[in-house]
């Protein structure tokens, strides 16, 4: 069986691609094959980044392939661990595919209610063409330091009736440049940041896990 995650969103740079990124390299870290899907075959970020981590010789290696299609894509599936979905943004009939085939939806969102709003109007229509409310999880990304702030976003996230993951990814130049380099959110030179994306990572594993249990019981 072959875990499948999507990224999505209806906003632009709202750190799907980071995201799957990060979730490439922790697989890959603890044994799964994997392969990240680059679905926006006009920006290509997670294919230009996974030959930016070749050119540096970061290790694990991972694979990265570009597909016009969520179908092309989906046929990679059989062959690998684990198959990560990076959507495309305002593409709705893009991201609806990504979200029926995912086992898992990541919307990450800001915490500010200019993010939030979209990143729910999102999972209520992904709702409305058959996704269930289950598999649809946001993720707290460049988050402020404000506890107070990231307390009402996730309120605001749970009370629209969504799961909000674990953990959540701080605005950070440090996770700019380590992505520059090549490398994941989890590979930073600062085992601070590290440890607190691989939170969310880790999260995004359990989540993927339970919901995977739940099907085959
Ligand atoms: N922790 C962080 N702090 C600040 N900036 C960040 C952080 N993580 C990523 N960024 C920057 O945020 C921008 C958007 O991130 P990313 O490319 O992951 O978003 P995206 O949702 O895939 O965007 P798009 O919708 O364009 O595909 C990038 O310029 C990235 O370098
Ligand atoms: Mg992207």
């Amino acid at each position: 069986m072959t875990y499948i995650i999507g990224m999505v969103s209806q906003k632009g740079g709202v750190g799907k691609s980071t995201l799957a990124r990060m979730m490439a390299r922790e697989f890959v870290a603890g044994g799964l094959t994997t392969k990240i899907a680059d679905l926006d075959t006009q920006q290509q970020t997670c294919t230009h980044w996974a030959g930016r981590r070749a050119e540096a010789g970061v290790t694990p290696e991972l694979q990265v392939q570009s597909f016009a299609t969520v179908k092309t894509a989906l046929a990679e599936a059989p062959r690998f661990d684990a198959l990560i979905l990076d959507g495309k943004p305002n593409a709705s009939d893009q991201t609806a595919e990504i979200a029926e085939a995912a086992d898992l939806v990541v919307i990450p969102t800001g915490q500010t209610v200019d993010d939030l709003h979209p990143g729910v109007v999102l999972a209520h229509a992904l709702r409305k063409k058959g996704v269930s409310s289950e598999k649809i999880a946001f993720a707290m990304f460049k988050t402020t330091g404000s506890e107070r702030e990231n307390a009402a976003a996730r309120q605001y996230l749970t009370e629209a009736g969504y799961m909000v993951l674990d953990g959540d990814v701080g605005v950070s130049t440090a996770y700019g440049s380590a992505s520059d380099a090549g490398k994941a959110i989890t590979e930073t030179s600062f085992r601070t940041l590290n440890q607190r994306a691989s939170k969310l990572a880790q999260s995004m594993i359990d989540k993927m896990v339970e919901l995977q249990e739940r099907q085959v019981a």
